[in-house]
């Protein structure tokens, strides 16, 4: 219950950062205006939660349907279906949101929504469902509303880190045991493509102590390399297009770029990027053979440990969370974007589409979607645990994930 009321507190905040008037504008072109958003995260809150888990009444079979479902970014096609100009007024928006709010608590604070006889129901399936579905969206709309021009939104102003980037250095990763995956029984919740838990032996490999940097990605762009979607040049000078504002590139900053890109960097100075099972064993492999819940053991995170959790809009220097060091000085892991890896998003061995969100990733098992793995500034904290994939196209240039390379 404190969980979904801070969920729709955050995504109440993103949204106020809308100017009143671009509340109907889709700045990123596959995706939905924020308007839909508005409805869409209480609308599958409801359905599952309420309507599938606990076969209630319907609040509003239409607009239950007009919000059900988002748009994989992909598919022109199915974004194309999607194009309307007829959404509903914000206030009967915000309207059908507070009626499904009202049921949602109701439900989390005296349904049943532990019951192991109910598929969506075990372990509270349904409920830890919308919770995290609810702060995934909070972080995809922090990606749309970076494409939206400084003038239709709500500036803040941070202040900014910036230092000259630490020297690149890799560090030794010895040969062993990378736990994938958890144990259905294991975790409190995991979404369908964690589990099963699955071993994979890795052979020793080296990889980049710190993700590449801005100060580096620009030196692969002098020698011809590609030039991120968030860079921009003025008067002959790199500058960065943050949230709310722009300023001159910071040099110790992670680069973030696409995987095509990344990928690129990585054969252009003969490097690759890290396997999944590699980067697990960087972040939570150590020399003794066991294997941590975090990369700096098993402490739960805190901003200590990294740049994530909405502390910040914008990304630090990659070297400034020391104490979230993995055992093998591995650093920046976990939090100042995501961290591309080279395998492509696939189930693990057991998988089993989940009760309560049967597509949630058997839709994305094509070939064409890359891991991601770690967590950005503006994921929330409660989407950070070892076992917790992310993915992505591999040209989709909006999302906040860096990279680093291991040895070829
Ligand atoms: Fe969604």
């Amino acid at each position: 219950m404190q969980w979904y009321r801070r969920n729709r507190q955050r995504t109440a905040e993103v949204l106020a950062f809308v100017h009143a008037d671009a509340f109907y504008e889709r700045p990123i072109p596959l995706r939905h205006p924020f308007a839909f958003y508005e409805g869409h995260i209480p609308a599958f809150s409801f359905l599952t939660l309420n309507q599938r888990g606990l076969g209630e009444e319907p609040i509003d079979a239409a607009l239950e349907q007009l919000f059900e479902r988002g748009i994989d970014p992909g598919s022109a096609d199915e974004a194309r279906r999607h194009q309307r100009s007829d959404w509903p007024g914000r206030g009967a928006i915000a309207d059908f949101a507070a009626r499904c709010d009202a049921r949602i608590e109701r439900a989390l604070q005296s349904a049943p929504i532990d019951d192991s006889r109910v598929p969506r129901l075990r372990r509270a399936q349904a409920a830890y469902t919308i919770l995290e579905h609810e702060g995934m969206h909070q972080e995809t709309l922090m990606y749309i509303l970076h494409q939206l021009p400084y003038d239709r939104k709500q500036l803040r102003t941070s202040r900014h880190e910036d230092h000259a980037p630490p020297p690149a250095q890799m560090r030794a990763v010895a040969a062993g045991t990378a736990t994938l995956g958890a144990d259905r029984d294991g975790i409190a919740f995991g979404w369908d493509n964690e589990f099963e838990r699955s071993k994979v032996e890795v052979p020793g490999f080296e990889i980049a102590a710190y993700p590449v940097t801005n100060a580096e990605w620009l030196r692969f762009v002098e020698q011809g390399g590609p030039v991120p979607h968030f860079w921009t040049k003025r008067n002959g000078e790199w500058h960065l297009r943050l949230q709310f504002e722009e300023i001159s590139l910071p040099q110790s900053w992670p680069a973030y770029v696409t995987h095509r890109q990344a990928q690129a960097y990585a054969q252009f100075f003969g490097l690759r990027l890290p396997t999944e099972a590699q980067y697990h064993r960087a972040a939570f492999g150590s020399p003794d053979g066991r294997e941590r819940a975090f990369p700096w053991g098993e402490e739960l995170p805190s901003t200590r440990h990294g740049n994530f959790g909405f502390e910040r809009f914008d990304p630090e220097p990659v070297d400034a969370h020391p104490a979230g060091a993995s055992a093998w000085g591995v650093t920046d892991l976990i939090g100042n974007g995501w961290e591309w890896t080279a395998t492509p998003f696939a189930p693990l061995p057991g998988f089993e589409p989940m009760a309560s969100y049967p597509q949630y990733s058997a839709d994305f098992f094509d070939g064409k979607h890359y891991v991601i793995k770690g967590a950005s500034p503006v994921t929330p904290p409660e989407l950070i645990r070892r076992s917790f994939r992310n993915w992505f196209y591999d040209d989709y240039p909006y999302m906040y994930a860096k990279f680093r390379c291991v040895t070829a």
